[in-house]
């Protein structure tokens, strides 16, 4: 890679010190806005200058509004008879066990009413129990566990639900900064009847010590917000000898919507 085209996630700008009081300062200027009469922000800031590695990718002017009758006709979309029930199930793709702490995640798909949202097409993918994605742009000295690829999909039943059999994920390095590391966590694609519906979002687990550093989940400004990314340990899930269980619901709109992540975060 040449100097040229080296961007600023590369150069891991600022240390820990810098991104958390950069954080801090943010959230008591949202705070303060807040008592000011500011309604509570659902989104996250789009531009975060914390999150170092968004500040020439993040989008500067509002969305162009395309009209989904058009890109129907021109898009593919998932028949829903595809999806194997085997599918939701991240354990048993490769002829091994995977390595790690085995987990059922478990929710519900909602619309802003609480009423379910049936029959939608539900994708998430992960990093292994080590940290480390199959995808070749992630190179960091974690193991790759042959056993385990990482994505999974179901289509979600009469009551909104979901459940996957996985393997929780482990926390991993990128280069937003010097020593960033990412809280665990699994990123989650919801489909509507259309491809342009599409949103994608991340949940994570109770009490991570990452938390307060990383500058992805401190850009939702709200900490209502961010807690509503945050599965809940639920011993009813719990697979006895067999698997911890997690639950976590998506509400796709309203005041107490999941964060969806503007287009182009990957991390
Ligand atoms: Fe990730």
């Amino acid at each position: 890679m040449t100097t040229e085209t080296t961007n600023l996630s590369d150069r891991g700008e600022g240390s820990q010190a810098e991104i958390s009081d950069e954080i801090e300062t943010l959230h008591a200027g949202y705070q303060q806005r807040r008592q000011q009469g500011e309604p509570p922000a659902q989104q996250p800031s789009l531009d975060f200058p914390p999150y170092r590695s968004s500040i020439l990718r993040h989008p500067t002017k509002n969305p162009r509004h395309v009209d989904p009758e058009t890109i129907e006709l021109a898009s593919p979309a998932f028949g829903h008879t595809d999806v194997s029930v085997l599918e939701s199930n991240l354990t048993i793709v490769h002829n091994g066990e995977p390595l790690g702490e085995r987990m059922v995640v478990s929710g519900r798909l909602l619309d802003g009413e609480g009423r379910p949202v049936r029959n939608q097409l539900i994708e998430l993918w992960q990093a292994n129990s080590a940290g480390r994605y199959i995808h070749k742009r992630d190179q960091h000295p974690a193991p790759i566990d042959p056993n385990f690829t990482g994505a999974g999909r179901c289509i979600t039943d009469d009551d909104g639900g979901y459940s996957f059999l996985t393997i929780k994920p482990g926390a991993y390095p990128w280069k937003n900064h010097r020593n960033a590391w990412r809280p665990a966590h699994i990123h989650f694609s919801v489909f509507g009847t259309a491809f342009t519906q599409r949103i994608v979002t991340q949940m994570y687990f109770p009490g991570d010590p990452l938390f307060p550093l990383d500058p992805i989940y401190n850009s939702i400004v709200d900490p209502d917000a961010r807690e509503r990314l945050v599965a809940k340990f639920d011993h009813s899930l719990t697979s006895p000898e067999w698997a911890l269980g997690y639950r976590w619901d998506i509400v796709l709109t309203g005041s107490k919507a999941t964060w969806v992540e503007p287009e182009g975060d990957d991390e």
